[in-house]
């Protein structure tokens, strides 16, 4: 892959350049036969750490966690803190105990409940609300998770949703949805893999 020609693009351009080059938005394998990694960016990481910093949540829940580098930002921050809890899911059973294997090394597994399995079925068991929220899972997920988890956002929530440029086809109508909505308060972040920003009004 022209690594280079790629970091040194629009990030609006990124969807379309991984399409042409035959890369999807799912896990696939690597050269070496490794899992190419999904986890967010240090830059990524930072902005949810800082995002965290300022919201001072009470609770985080974090849609997509792999193996859990998101994760590590957001649990990090919350210690800085010193308070708020995250519930963090994914549906990989490996990646899961890779997940809860980081957050025990980190030191950090107090501050996380982990889900594994389906996030559509964490839905039915979640009680109260979430300050703030992070989707990470597959784009075209999107919408429908959104909709689900609305019950669960209060005036004021923060949902930051990943990788809008990606597949820019997947993720339309969630965002034609968030535009035409006027309880939410959303925009694109023109920065890595695209970011929405939204709050619930
Ligand atoms: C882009 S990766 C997440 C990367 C992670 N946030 C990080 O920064 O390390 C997307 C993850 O969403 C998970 N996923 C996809 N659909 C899911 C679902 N329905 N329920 C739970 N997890 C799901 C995938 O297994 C994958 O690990």
């Amino acid at each position: 892959m022209l690594l280079g020609e790629y970091l040194e693009m629009l990030p609006s351009r990124k969807g379309d350049f991984l399409k042409e080059h035959g890369f999807s938005t799912a896990d696939v394998p690597g050269s070496q036969g490794t899992t190419m990694s999904l986890a967010i960016s240090p830059e990524m990481g930072q902005f949810l750490y800082n995002l965290t910093l300022m919201r001072r949540p009470a609770r985080i829940l974090e849609l997509g966690s792999s193996y859990g580098v998101s994760t590590l930002y957001f649990a990090s921050a919350l210690q800085r803190i010193g308070q708020g809890q995250l519930i963090a899911s994914e549906l990989d059973a490996s990646k899961c105990a890779r997940l809860k294997h980081h957050l025990q090394i980190t030191e950090v597994q107090h501050l996380v409940a982990v889900w594994e399995g389906d996030v559509f079925d964490l839905f039915n068991k979640l009680e109260g609300h979430f300050d703030m929220v992070f989707m990470d899972t597959w784009s075209n997920l999107y919408l429908d998770l959104f909709q689900q988890l609305e019950p669960f956002l209060k005036p004021g929530s923060v949902v930051i949703t990943d990788n809008m440029y990606t597949a820019p086809d997947e993720v339309r109508d969630f965002k034609q949805y968030l535009d035409g909505n006027p309880i939410f308060s959303s925009t694109t972040l023109d920065f890595e893999s695209g970011v929405e920003f939204t709050v619930m009004i």
